[in-house]
C-alpha cells in the first residue's frame, strides 16, 4: 500500500486500485436504498436507469443497495432480497453500469431487530438481544428477539451465498453494511448487543459475528474481488459505538481481508439523522405514506427523526483519528458537496469518496468536476429525496434527473 497515509495531493480523477480492482477515478456513489424494487423485486428498467445515470455521469464505482441476504433482513417488503430468482435482473443493471466504464458493486445488508416486512407479523424480528423492535411497533411485530448461535452460522451463510450470487450477477466488487444500525451494527453496538456469550460484551467479542461474516464472504467470492466495508465511526448517542470501539472493529476487519472501510455514523431506529445531517424529512416521509398504518409509524418516530446541523465532510474529525491506528484504504462519506471537500478528504487521510445526495442531485458531478463546469454539486441538503423512496423512487424533488418508480397499483 503506498499512499493510505501520503499527504501528497492526490488526483481524485485519476485510476485508483481497489484491492485488485482498478478504477477509473477515486469517486464512489455512495449505497442509496433506490425504491426500484416493489414488492421486493427489482424493476430492471427503472433500477438500470437509476444506476446507469451515475455510471455515465462519470462514477468510478457504483453502489446497488439495499441487497438484502434473507427476506426477514428486509426493513420492509420493497427492498431486493439477493435470491437466485433476480439475477438475471441484475445481470442487466451491471451491464448497463459496466457499458458506461463503471465498475458495480451492491451493498449486502441485513435490518436486524428492527423491521417492518410483513413476514414477521405476529413472529419476532431477530437481532443480537431480545428487545424492541420500534419500526414493528404497529405493524404486529413489536418484539425482537435474541438470535440463537446456529442462526449466526445459517446467517453468515446466507451473507456468504448474497456475495456469490452478487458473483455471478456480474457485480465487482461488494459492500458490507456493518454500520447504521443493522443487524451486523448492531451486534458491534454496546448500547443493543446485550449478549453473554462469546459474541457479546468486549469490542472484540462483539466484533466477532461482523468478522465470520467477513471471512466467509472472502471464502465466497475469493481474494479477487473486493469487499468493502461500512461501519460506524460512532453511533452518535450515549450507550453507542464511540470511537475506541471503531478503532478496535477496524482493526478487526483490516486483519480479517477488508479491502476498504467507509467510514459513516448513526443508528437507524434511534437517531437516523446522525448519519444524514440536515433537516429531517419526517413530515415528507408521513405525507407519502399511502397506508395510515405507516403513517402512524413514522408519526411515532419524530423523536428519531430530529434535524441535526449539517457541515461538509461531518465525520472527517473522527475518521482521522481511525487513520492513525489502520492502514487500509480509508473512503469518506457524508457531506462531500464540493470539489474543495473531495481535495479536503483525500489530503486529511481518505483514499476515495462516496457521495450519495450530491448524485442524486446530479448523477453527472463527476464529469462535471472534470470538465470544470461545477465545483459544488448544487445540492441543497434538503434530505427530501430521502422521503422520495416512498413515492416515486428516489430522486432529487428540484429535478427530474432520476428516473421515476414504475407503479404497480
Ligand atoms: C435516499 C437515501 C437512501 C439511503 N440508503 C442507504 C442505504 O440503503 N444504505 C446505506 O448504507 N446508506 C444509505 N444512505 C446513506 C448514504 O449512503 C450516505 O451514508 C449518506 O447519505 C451521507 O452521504 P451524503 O452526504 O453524500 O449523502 C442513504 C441516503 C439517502 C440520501
Amino acid at each position: 500500500m503506498t499512499d493510505t497515509i501520503s499527504t501528497d495531493r492526490i488526483d481524485p480523477f485519476a485510476p485508483w486500485r481497489l484491492g485488485s480492482l482498478e478504477l477509473r477515478n477515486r469517486f464512489i456513489k455512495a449505497a442509496t436504498f433506490e425504491g426500484h424494487c416493489p414488492g421486493g423485486l427489482p424493476d430492471r428498467e427503472g433500477l438500470g436507469q437509476f444506476h446507469e445515470a451515475f455510471a455515465a455521469g462519470g462514477i468510478g464505482l457504483c453502489t446497488v443497495s439495499y441487497g438484502s441476504i434473507e427476506p426477514g433482513g428486509r426493513t420492509f417488503d420493497d427492498q431486493m432480497c439477493l435470491q437466485d430468482d433476480i439475477l438475471d435482473d441484475l445481470k442487466a443493471i451491471t451491464e448497463r453500469i459496466h457499458r458506461h466504464g463503471a465498475k458495480a458493486a451492491i451493498q449486502l445488508a441485513h435490518c436486524g431487530s428492527s423491521s417492518k416486512w410483513s413476514g414477521w407479523i405476529g413472529r419476532r424480528a431477530r437481532g443480537p438481544s431480545n428487545g424492541f423492535n420500534s419500526l414493528g411497533t404497529f405493524v404486529g411485530t413489536p418484539f425482537a428477539r435474541a438470535l440463537k448461535k446456529q442462526e449466526l452460522t445459517e446467517l453468515t451463510q446466507q451473507y456468504r451465498s448474497a456475495a456469490e450470487r452478487a458473483k455471478a450477477a456480474g457485480f465487482d466488487a461488494v459492500e458490507l453494511h456493518m454500520g447504521h444500525g443493522y443487524l451486523l451494527s448492531q451486534f458491534l453496538s454496546p448500547a443493543v448487543n446485550k449478549r453473554k456469550d462469546e459474541y457479546g460484551g468486549s469490542a472484540e467479542n462483539r466484533a466477532r459475528f461482523p468478522v465470520e461474516v467477513l471471512q466467509a464472504v472472502r471464502q465466497g467470492i475469493g481474494d479477487h474481488m473486493p469487499i468493502i466495508v461500512k461501519m460506524n465511526l460512532r453511533d452518535g448517542f450515549r450507550g453507542g459505538v464511540e470511537i475506541e470501539d471503531s478503532i478496535a472493529t477496524a482493526k478487526l476487519l483490516e486483519a480479517s481481508g477488508a479491502d476498504a472501510l467507509v467510514l459513516s455514523g448513526g443508528f437507524s431506529s434511534k437517531n437516523a439523522m446522525y448519519l444524514f445531517r440536515g433537516p429531517t424529512f419526517v413530515e415528507e416521509l408521513i405525507k407519502v405514506q399511502r397506508r395510515k398504518i405507516d403513517k402512524l409509524v413514522y408519526r411515532m418516530a419524530r423523536p428519531v427523526l430530529k434535524s441535526q446541523p449539517f457541515e461538509e465532510l461531518y465525520f472527517l474529525e473522527l475518521a482521522k483519528q481511525l487513520r492513525k491506528e489502520v492502514s487500509l484504504p480509508l473512503i469518506c462519506v457524508g457531506g462531500v458537496q464540493s470539489l474543495a471537500s473531495v481535495h479536503r478528504a483525500l489530503t486529511e487521510g481518505y483514499q476515495a469518496v462516496q457521495l450519495g445526495r450530491a448524485l442524486i442531485h446530479d448523477p453527472a458531478l463527476v464529469r462535471h468536476y472534470q470538465e470544470g463546469s461545477k465545483t459544488e454539486s448544487g445540492c441543497t441538503v434538503c434530505n427530501l429525496c430521502v422521503a422520495e423512496m416512498d413515492r416515486d423512487g428516489v430522486r432529487c424533488v428540484l429535478n427530474d434527473a432520476l428516473p421515476a418508480r414504475k407503479r404497480i397499483d
